[in-house]
Formats: structure tokens, C-alpha cells, sequence
């Protein structure tokens, strides 16, 4: 379905998202022809770029990331919809002037006032430019308006109560898009799928037959050029309050009433209302985190540890890698441990959800050493796919059992990247993948402990080699219960 038409105001419209990933989802979804006609986008920046310097930066931005090259045939006329407004978010009076921008905008193109505001910013300005989109009488409008906002939203419950209520006085939930691009990617959108069209995973899809799920998210990247906000973030900020408790959302919902937003918004909420807290007295039990030490990096080159990283306290105690083991306390899932974790310079780029199902109750057969459990993994990335762990009898042998393996996969570059439909999504006015305001104070309610813990030193932080899958108090997190981390693949 083609979007409807709007004006599109970025705003950070210079900064590194924009280039690396929202021009090239516009472009993507202009050769698609999903957009209308009728539509306009307005760069929004403190640079005094004109619309022809704005559109030669689009277009080395579309030829260094976009999946698909620049026609020439058409390049004109989609770079004929962007314009340019400098604005310094910090002055009020400078919204005076974008409004008038995106008034003439709105004319030359014939746009109905159907206007949707993109945050790509530092998070710190969210609040002030919403308020400044009101007083300048930017998000009153005779159509429809939406707010797409990046994270992070907030840094613990408190900041993101003040920024919701000041995003509030100006939007209504509704009129929020909250991004975490996780769920914008194929397979874990696919997970909806993948356990409600298929017969076979709903009966075993519990505690009588799962005996553990091991959500992982490793990076080979260390804090690159970041550390200013990663040092203050950390990996439980970064990655755990938002994309992994995501996907742990995805994997434990109850079947929605209707696939309808708010249906599975609802189910995914309950599965963190049923998410048990740590206390100061427990977390040592269940988190690892830790810290990159110096090592080499995928290449073979030497790479410094985090410490020793441009822009961090040389003292710092942030963790680059946390791992945990978590409950959830409903019929559903009662006994089953969720083991997440997550980090940067281990030793490969990958996001994978391991399903490992129960061992037979007794064992017949020969398998000269251990029998491997059936598994099924969803592979989000770099592999788009699943794969099923199976026992199979060796052929020609006495009756010899082997794992083998069944897959499934897509091509990941022909599915369209987590931005492409998240911004689809927001335009059409979908908030399906984004995240409710309830998802995002629950998600800090659990993680607002274990920041406190941290901050108090507990559990102390263990060092990990680049290049591996954390310290060893991980492993020996899922050893204590009789398991262990599947690698992903
Ligand atoms: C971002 C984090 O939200 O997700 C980054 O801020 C991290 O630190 C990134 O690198 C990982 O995303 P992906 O899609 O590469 O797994």
C-alpha cells in the first residue's frame, strides 16, 4: 500500500542516522513506490546547508548505504521532495521560521497538513523541541501529525516519566512512536508468525516442554566513536532495556485477543508485569556483567580495552557486557530461565533466540556420548531464518543417533531493513512495532534496580577478551542450572 501524502520534518537531518539509515529507507520505499505522490521532506538541522548542498549530502548518503543504487532516471524527481530548514532547537523563535518553511512546503507540493516529526537527535532535547513544535504552532494541524522519536527514552524511571509528560502536553500516546529498531527486523517480526500460523509450536510452547530460551546479541564493535554516551548507558541501558527485553517480550506472550496493536501491546506488557525484579540481595546471583579488555579485533589488529578507549574514564566501571537469568512468573513460563545477554567486542555479530527444548524422558538409543536436545533457533541476524535441531539415526548404522539440523532461510538482502518498515510503519500510522509507554516504565522498573546495583558495585565487574563470549561467570551462569550457552552460529 502506497503511504499517505505528508511532510516528513527530520529533524538531526545531518547526523549519522539520517545518512546511514533514514535516507536510504526513504529512497528504498520511493523505488518500491510505496510513496506517494505527494510528499515532502524537510532536513532539520543546526548547519547552514541550502537545498542543493542538503540534496548532494542525501545522495552520498544513498551511494555509501542505501541497498539499492541511484537511478539516475529518477534521482531528480525524489530529490525534488527534500528541502532544508537551519534551526537551532534551542530557540523558540527559530520554529517561528520552519513553521513558515513547512507552510510553503506544503503549498508547492499540494500537501494536506499531515505531518509527522522525526527525532534524530540527542535525547536530551526531546522535551524542549516538542514544546517548541506546540508554541510555534508546528504540530497544530487540520490533518493527522505523529512524533517518531529515537532512544534512548529516558536514562532510568524518573527521566522518562519527565520526558513522557512533556511529550504528553503536546501528543497524544497515540500520536508517539516510540522506535526500537529490533522490532523492526524480519525475524523477530516473524516471531508473531512463526508461533501463531503454525499448529505445532503452540501445544509445547511452555514450561512442560521448554527447559530453557537463551536470547544473544554479541557485537564485535567495541564503544568506536560513542563513548561519550556509551560510558554514561553501559550495556544495560543500551541493549538490555529496550532490544533484549523486546525480544524476551516476543518469545513469552500469550497469543493476542486480535492481531490488532493494542491486543499485542497488552500481551507483551503482561509478560513484564510477570517479570520477576531483581533485589540488591538476589542480583549477584543472577547478572554477570562485564568489561572488554585489550585483545584483538575481528581483523587481527590489536585493539585496546574499554578503559583505555578515546573518551572513557580511564576508571571506568560501565559494563560493556552483561548477561542474566531471568523468571518469569507466570503458568506459562513458571521454572523456564530466560538467559539473555549481550555485548560488544565479542566474538561475532549475531542475534540468535535459542529455544532448547526438554530431554527425553528416557533414552533408547545409542548415541555414543551425549544426545543433543531438539533446539529451535531463530536466527535474526546475520542469518534471516530457523533452524530445528532434530535426532535422526545415523543411515547404515546399528541404530546410532545424530543431531541434524533443518533450516529454513531468506535471503537477508532482499528483505527490507528494520528502518525501511519501521518508517513505513510510523507514516502509515501502525504503532504495532513501537513501544507503548507502559512497555517502556516497565522495562525501566526492571532495569532501575540492577543500574542501582551496579552503581553500588555489585555484582563486581569481570574482564572478558575482545574477541570472545564474555567472562566466564556468564558460562557458569547457565552451567549452575545443568545448561549451556548454545554458540550462535
Ligand atoms: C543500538 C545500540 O540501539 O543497537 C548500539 O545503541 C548497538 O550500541 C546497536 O550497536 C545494535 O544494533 P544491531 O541492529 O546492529 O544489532
Amino acid at each position: 500500500r502506497v503511504l499517505p501524502p505528508h511532510t516528513f520534518i527530520l529533524f538531526g537531518a545531518t547526523g549519522d542516522l539520517a545518512r546511514r539509515k533514514l535516507f536510504p529507507a526513504l529512497y528504498s520505499l520511493f523505488l518500491d513506490k510505496r510513496m506517494p505522490e505527494q510528499f515532502a521532506v524537510v532536513g532539520v538541522a543546526r548547519k547552514s546547508y541550502t537545498a542543493d548542498s542538503f540534496r548532494q549530502e542525501l545522495r552520498a548518503a544513498i551511494e555509501e548505504f542505501a541497498r539499492d543504487t541511484v537511478k539516475a532516471d529518477t534521482w531528480e524527481d525524489f530529490a525534488a521532495h527534500f528541502s532544508y530548514c537551519p534551526v537551532d532547537v534551542r530557540k523558540a523563535e527559530e520554529f517561528v521560521k520552519l513553521n513558515q518553511h513547512v507552510e510553503e512546503v506544503e503549498q508547492q507540493f499540494g500537501l494536506p497538513q499531515q505531518r509527522v516529526f522525526y527525532l534524530a537527535m540527542a535525547p536530551e532535547f526531546f522535551g524542549e523541541v516538542a514544546l517548541h513544535l506546540y508554541d510555534s504552532k508546528l504540530s497544530q494541524v487540520s490533518g493527522w501529525r505523529r512524533l517518531i522519536i529515537e532512544k534512548p527514552f529516558g536514562r532510568d524511571l524518573a527521566s522518562a516519566e519527565v520526558l513522557n509528560s512533556q511529550l504528553r502536553e503536546v501528543f497524544e500516546e497515540e500520536e508517539i512512536y516510540r522506535i526500537d529498531h529490533y522490532l523492526g527486523k524480519e525475524m523477530v517480526q516473524n516471531i508473531e508468525v512463526l508461533r501463531f500460523a503454525n499448529s505445532i509450536f503452540e501445544p509445547v510452547w511452555n514450561n512442560r516442554s521448554i527447559a530453557n530460551v537463551q536470547i544473544t546479541s554479541s557485537e564485535t564493535v567495541g564503544v568506536e566513536d560513542r563513548a561519550s554516551y556509551y560510558d554514561k548507558a553501559g550495556a544495560l541501558r543500551d541493549m538490555v532495556q529496550n532490544h533484549m527485553l523486546q525480544m524476551v517480550m516476543m518469545v513469552a506472550m500469550e497469543p493476542p485477543s486480535r492481531l490488532k496493536t493494542e491486543a499485542i501491546r497488552d500481551e507483551k506488557v503482561k509478560v513484564l508485569r510477570s517479570l520477576r525484579r531483581f533485589t540488591s540481595e538476589d542480583i549477584s546471583e543472577h547478572v554477570v556483567r562485564g568489561q572488554y579488555a585489550a585483545g584483538f579485533d575481528m581483523k587481527g589488529n590489536a585493539a585496546p580495552g574499554y578503559r583505555d578507549e578515546h573518551g572513557v574514564d580511564p576508571a571506568s566501571n560501565t559494563e560493556t557486557f552483561i548477561a542474566a537469568r531471568l523468571s518469569i512468573d507466570n503458568f506459562r513460563w513458571a521454572g523456564v530461565p530466560f538467559y539473555i545477554r549481550t555485548g560488544k567486542r565479542m566474538g561475532a555479530k549475531a542475534t540468535e533466540i535459542v529455544i532448547q527444548f526438554k530431554d527425553m524422558p528416557r533414552m533408547y538409543f545409542n548415541t555414543h556420548g551425549e544426545l543433543l536436545p531438539n533446539l529451535l533457533v531463530i536466527h535474526v541476524f546475520p542469518e534471516e531464518g530457523i533452524s530445528i535441531q532434530l535426532n535422526a539415526k545415523r543411515p547404515g548404522t546399528d541404530g546410532t543417533v545424530v543431531p541434524v539440523s533443518m533450516e529454513f532461510s531468506q535471503e537477508p538482502d532482499n528483505s527490507p531493513e528494520a528502518y525501511e518498515r519501521l518508517l513505513y510503519d510510523g507514516i502509515m500510522g501502525d504503532s504495532t512495532f513501537f513501544t507503548r509507554w507502559d512497555e517502556v516504565s516497565l522495562a525501566w522498573k526492571f532495569v532501575d534496580p540492577i543500574a542501582n546495583a551496579f552503581r553500588a558495585g555489585t555484582p563486581p565487574i569481570s574482564s572478558y577478551a575482545s574477541g570472545t563470549f564474555g567472562p566466564k561467570e556468564a558460562d557458569k551462569l547457565v552451567e549452575e542450572d545443568g545448561f549451556r550457552w548454545w554458540p550462535v552460529t
